[in-house]
């Protein structure tokens, strides 16, 4: 382990700076946990007895093509190399404010400042002085609790979670992304100090949310949230879908585990995060749609469609982009259902050409959706799906060579129906344009610019239309 650091170039120039202005320096916090596991990791934090910003504007000078900032106010300093981005903070204790996540803060030991850090595996210190460098300072045994797969809190957990609500969540993304166990007290203590996360800023639990969601196995995080009380807090809507109501003695399944299944099913297939998203929110309107129907059990009618409309306002209360990557997501919720129902009915060509035209380019991001969306226990009826769902996908390539409907345009525009009529923008435009397009995609005339020519002709002769 010491060898590593002995022989890193960076950490031996920091070491011999320190010497220079006879002042302690040690590496700690997510480097050397990510260098144990190793996990390769570009943002390294110095932790200096004292002022840090004169090392670091030191070292900063010596290395070329290097930024350096420092912030006299907080008494922090940061240099950007082109490898690495390293902060420098000096040593200190904290105590915190109820209303705030901002602390007080005062010079302290080494000790001070590994006890003020989120969780054990994080307090790893590496000492970096010339007599003993490459040591590791471990007070609360976080190498061990690394090697146990452990989250725990180097002090008490509901003053750390307390003092700094974020840490629930990343407590809860930790254990996600690195497959932890949260140490029974902690976990106990995120279940008392819940209430505490309203102070945190939305941007900051969505960050840890899209950390959790960008993990192997999304699911093991949002079941934590969940058991710890936190979602139905950050993230009602999701909450909502957790149970099974029962009529007559018929229940549906619960949406909540699906809807995690579907999530971990998907996240074996894709890393895009907005996919995932797509996932996590496929069936946020079952509750909101959720009928109970003597003849036909549960249903859940339109939940595609009321999710979709969804989307903008749990995207807006996330703080997440109201961007295109919100419209790919409604795109992908509202059409979630659509080749599942291709898939169990005969599968013709014109409801192809339609997914095709709907989907665009999203088309194989809708199948692995759809894919990840079956989870019946039922070996038989999912062999049965996955076979029918085969064929859809054959018969999208088939219709997509023969007609090339992704990103097709029709052939008819709304200029091309004005100039060729002679009529101001107006209602007539719109049927006919609506009107050839359907016949295409229904499979009625050939998508050729012939065709739909002489179609427009005819639709426009019967709204009492003649050529210009
Ligand atoms: N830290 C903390 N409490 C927080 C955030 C950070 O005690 N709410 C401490 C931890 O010791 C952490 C270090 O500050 O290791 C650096 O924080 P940060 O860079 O945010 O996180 P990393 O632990 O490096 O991990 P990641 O980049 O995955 O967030």
């Amino acid at each position: 382990m010491e060898d590593f650091f002995v022989q890193h170039p960076l950490f031996r120039q920091i070491s011999r700076l320190a010497a220079e202005q006879q002042k302690e320096a040690y590496l700690i916090g997510g480097y050397v946990r990510d260098y144990f596991l190793k996990r390769p990791s570009k943002d390294i934090d110095i932790v200096v007895i004292g002022d840090g910003i004169q090392l670091a504007k030191k070292l900063a000078e010596q290395i070329p093509d290097s930024d350096f900032a420092y912030f006299k106010n907080f008494g922090t300093a940061m240099v950007k190399t082109p490898d690495y981005e390293i902060e420098f903070v000096g040593a200190r204790k904290e105590s915190y404010n109820y209303l705030s996540r901002k602390p007080k803060v005062e010079p302290g030991t080494l000790e001070d400042d590994q006890l003020r850090r989120d969780f054990t595996i994080n307090a790893l210190a590496i000492n970096l002085s010339e007599q003993h460098f490459g040591e590791l300072l471990d007070p609360f045994n976080g190498l061990q609790d690394l090697h146990n797969k452990i989250i725990r809190t180097p002090g008490n957990p509901e003053l750390t979670y307390s003092d700094d609500p974020l840490r629930m969540m990343r407590a809860i993304r930790f254990a996600t992304q690195l497959g932890f166990e949260i140490e029974e007290n902690s976990l106990n203590a995120i279940r008392t100090e819940k209430e505490r996360i309203r102070i945190v800023s939305k941007e900051r639990i969505t960050d840890e949310l899209n950390k959790m969601l960008l993990s192997p196995k999304p699911s093991v995080g949002f079941k934590l949230l969940f058991d710890t009380g936190l979602l139905e807090i950050i993230f009602p809507e999701l909450h909502r879908l957790h149970g099974v109501e029962k009529i007559n003695g018929k229940g549906h399944k619960d949406n909540f585990y699906h809807t995690l299944e579907v999530l971990d099913n998907i996240s074996t297939t894709t890393d895009n995060l907005w996919l995932r998203w797509a996932a996590l929110l496929h069936d946020i309107a079952k509750p909101a749609t959720k009928r109970y129907d003597t003849e036909q059990g549960w249903t859940f009618h339109g939940h595609e469609d009321k999710g979709s409309r969804m989307v903008p306002h749990i995207f807006r209360q996330l703080k997440l982009p109201l961007n295109e990557k919100m419209k790919y997501v409604q795109k992908l919720v509202l059409l979630h259902l659509r080749p599942i129902v291709l898939a169990k009915e005969t599968v013709t060509d014109s409801a192809v050409r339609r997914l095709l035209f709907e989907a665009g380019d999203d088309i194989d991001d809708l199948m692995l959706l759809c894919h990840a969306d079956v989870t019946t226990k039922n070996e038989f009826k999912k062999i049965r799906y996955r076979n029918n769902f085969e064929l859809v996908k054959t018969k999208l390539k088939e219709v997509e060579e023969k007609d090339r409907i992704r990103n097709w345009q029709p052939p008819i525009t709304g200029e091309l129906i004005m100039k060729t009529f002679g009529i101001a923008p107006g209602r007539n435009v719109g049927i006919i344009k609506d009107f050839v397009r359907e016949a295409i995609l229904d499979g009625d005339i050939s998508n050729s610019y012939e065709e739909a020519y002489q179609l427009m002709l005819e639709k426009g002769k019967e709204l009492g239309l003649n050529p210009v």
